[in-house]
């Protein structure tokens, strides 16, 4: 028997270190150390011994099963590492030292934001900061105290949405205007800008849009403070361009102008309005209209960014379409 045993012990030996692969390794295992295997066999045999020997025999037994289970997980372990190297070998590129890929797509500004941000820019060398208001109004802030009382046929030139009450979406960023100055004293000089609301959508209106307002009061502003401020914006934004103001009218200035800018072959074409803030305005926000005077201009913000990058249909602005928003 232990003849047997040795012969079947190197016989094994030999099969499992040198077995192909896993499936071969499982047949292998079965073979000797499953319930019908050869060990298994052998360690039924034993019954037959007498008792000394049966003693000695098992103890032998089960020494080389023992044996057989350390050779064959030894031999997975190896089988297993020669599939994981052969894999990193099939895709050679694989370098895990080397730098992650890159998204190649980072995204762009946005031309709403890059014209605001650019005329920001502009406007802050020559002294304005900024200020903010909600877009959620009073209407005594977006009507009320610019000079337009109910029934002012002038609120008929914004279709507003109302939230309800006194509460409106604002139509345009001048209530910045009277909150600003409820709160500050002279001398002032702040642009505000976001978005604004009003009930109209066709080729050139959206029913939200952006607006940029700047004011400046102080005393002694006149109409030459206005008209340097506005020529040096104009110019930075489209370079030396013939700049106009036409008369026109708004219940907070007076006099009033509409902005113009001469664009070749395109004609003049209105980028904003302007005027030397109202008096009754002063009066509303408890400023002394006899020792201050002021300045202010509101401009579209998308209408700038539609002359400087020859943009035709507003409603492009707000369709998030990839292929007009990755030219920016
Ligand atoms: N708020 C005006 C509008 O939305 C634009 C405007 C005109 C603003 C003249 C001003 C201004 O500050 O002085 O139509």
């Amino acid at each position: 028997m232990i003849d047997n045993i040795k012969r079947i012990k190197e016989e094994a030996t030999g099969r499992i270190t040198s077995a192909p692969d896993v499936e071969e390794l499982e047949r292998l295992r079965v073979h000797y150390l499953g319930k019908k295997g050869l060990l298994t066999s052998l360690l039924h045999q034993l019954k037959s011994l007498t008792p000394e020997q049966r003693k000695e025999m098992g103890a032998v037994l089960n020494e080389v099963k023992t044996e057989f289970e350390t050779t064959i997980t030894a031999r997975q372990q190896q089988l297993d590492d020669q599939r994981i190297n052969q894999e990193i070998e099939k895709s050679p590129m694989l370098d895990v030292t080397l730098p992650g890929q890159f998204v190649s797509e980072p995204g762009s500004i946005h031309p709403v934001t890059r014209v605001t941000e650019e005329v920001i820019e502009h406007l802050k060398r020559v002294g304005f900061s900024l200020a903010s208001g909600p877009e959620i109004e009073l209407d005594a802030y977006n009507f009320e105290a610019l000079n337009m009382p109910a029934h002012h046929p002038a609120r008929d030139m914004q279709d507003t949405f109302y939230v309800g009450g006194p509460v409106l979406l604002r139509t345009h960023t001048s209530p910045v205007q009277i909150r600003t100055m409820k709160n500050r004293k002279p001398p002032l000089q702040i642009i505000s800008h976001g978005k604004v609301y009003r009930s109209d959508y066709d080729q050139t209106h959206t029913p939200m849009f952006h607006q940029m307002e700047g004011l400046m009061v102080d005393e002694n502003i006149s109409l030459a403070d206005l008209k340097g401020v506005v020529n040096h914006l104009v110019k930075a934004l489209f370079g030396s361009k013939p700049v106009r103001f036409r008369p026109s009218y708004f219940p907070f200035t007076e006099p009033s102008a509409e902005i113009d800018v001469h664009f070749g072959n395109l004609g003049w074409l209105e980028i904003g309005g302007c005027g030397m803030v109202h008096p009754k305005v002063f009066e509303a926000v408890g400023y002394d209209y006899e020792k201050y005077s002021g300045f202010a201009f509101g401009l579209g913000i998308e209408r700038i960014a539609m002359l400087k990058y020859g943009i035709t249909d507003l409603r492009s602005f707000f369709e998030n379409d990839l292929r007009m928003l990755e030219q920016f």
